[in-house]
């Protein structure tokens, strides 16, 4: 039986109640975060704790408790034996049960907080042999940048990518790509890697930040700028980044061959630093 994390306390899963006047529920008033952990540390936990906030700040939501995120993330590995396999921890926050109004509810409603924790195999081979994607019309909201729980444009966008064998959707607003479903997307043309700024349009991805501090370590120059739709017939190399598969080669988009259709150099070598560095702290 599982242990989850539920308005301060540690329970089985099973015992979790949410009522069915959570905001959460009722209009998907809420953030979430989700953090990787590698058989003995969580990658950049500060990056993680610096967005929950953000989010709760920009959805004008109030939980004192939210630097306690490593701490019960952590209890949830130990509690659940997951010490030494690959684990994510989810935390989501919700603006509470109140009585069904779109006004936010009066200071004595608390925010519902529950977290979990589950292994999970990493599918590394099938991910570095590369990945097929499609591209769709955005058809999300302007605040992409909140990590917001309202996640059905995504799903249904992911859904989309998955009947039909795609491995993820790459969103295109008004000709420029932003990011995707659930992931950051990256270009190289003519050596350069291209990613969108940090904007309203995208979530701002932990793992891409660090892929590009990381690629410009390796001394590839990166350029935060978004790419537009039609340039998408000049790019040598794509990849996608998240926290949970990390960095995946993009070898096809709309079944149109990306490059050679095999994982790139610039993403190879990217892929081999982040390796390198995940080891280097004892992953
Ligand atoms: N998704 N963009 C979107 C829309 C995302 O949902 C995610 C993460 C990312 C990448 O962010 P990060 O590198 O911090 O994981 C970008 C997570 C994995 C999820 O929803 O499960």
């Amino acid at each position: 039986m599982s242990t989850a994390y539920f308005n301060g306390k540690f329970l089985p899963k099973e015992e979790v109640k949410i009522s069915p006047d959570d905001r959460g529920f009722l209009f998907a008033d809420g953030i979430y975060e989700v953090v990787r952990w590698y058989e003995g540390f969580f990658y950049d936990m500060p990056g993680h704790i610096a967005r929950l906030k953000r989010s709760l700040n920009e959805i004008r939501l109030s939980w004192p408790e939210s630097e306690s995120f490593p701490a019960v993330a952590f209890e949830l590995i130990t509690r659940n034996n997951l010490q030494n396999i690959p684990s994510l921890v989810y935390l989501q926050v919700t603006r509470g049960a109140a009585k069904r109004s779109h006004a936010f509810p009066g200071p004595d409603v608390l925010p519902t907080v529950y977290a979990f924790a589950r292994g999970f195999h990493p599918e590394k081979e099938a991910i570095a042999a590369g990945i097929n994607v499609i591209i769709r019309k955005e058809i999300r909201w302007s605040r992409c940048d909140i990590k917001s729980v309202s996640l059905l444009p995504n799903i249904l966008s992911f859904q989309e990518a998955r009947d039909l064998d795609c491995y993820e959707c790459i969103f295109v607003r008004d000709g420029m790509i932003t990011e995707c479903a659930h992931s950051n997307v990256f270009f190289v043309i003519n050596g350069v890697l291209y990613t969108h700024p940090e904007s309203e349009n995208i979530l701002s991805g932990i793992t891409r930040k660090n892929i590009i501090r990381i690629a410009r370590e390796t001394g590839i120059r990166v350029i935060e700028t978004p790419v537009a739709e039609n340039k998408l017939n000049e790019i040598s190399e794509a990849f996608i980044t998240n926290t949970s598969f990390e960095i995946a080669p993009v070898i096809s988009i709309n079944k149109i061959t990306t490059g050679d259709g095999h994982p790139g150099p610039l993403t190879r070598a990217i892929r081999d630093r982040f390796d390198e560095e995940i080891r280097s702290m004892g992953g």
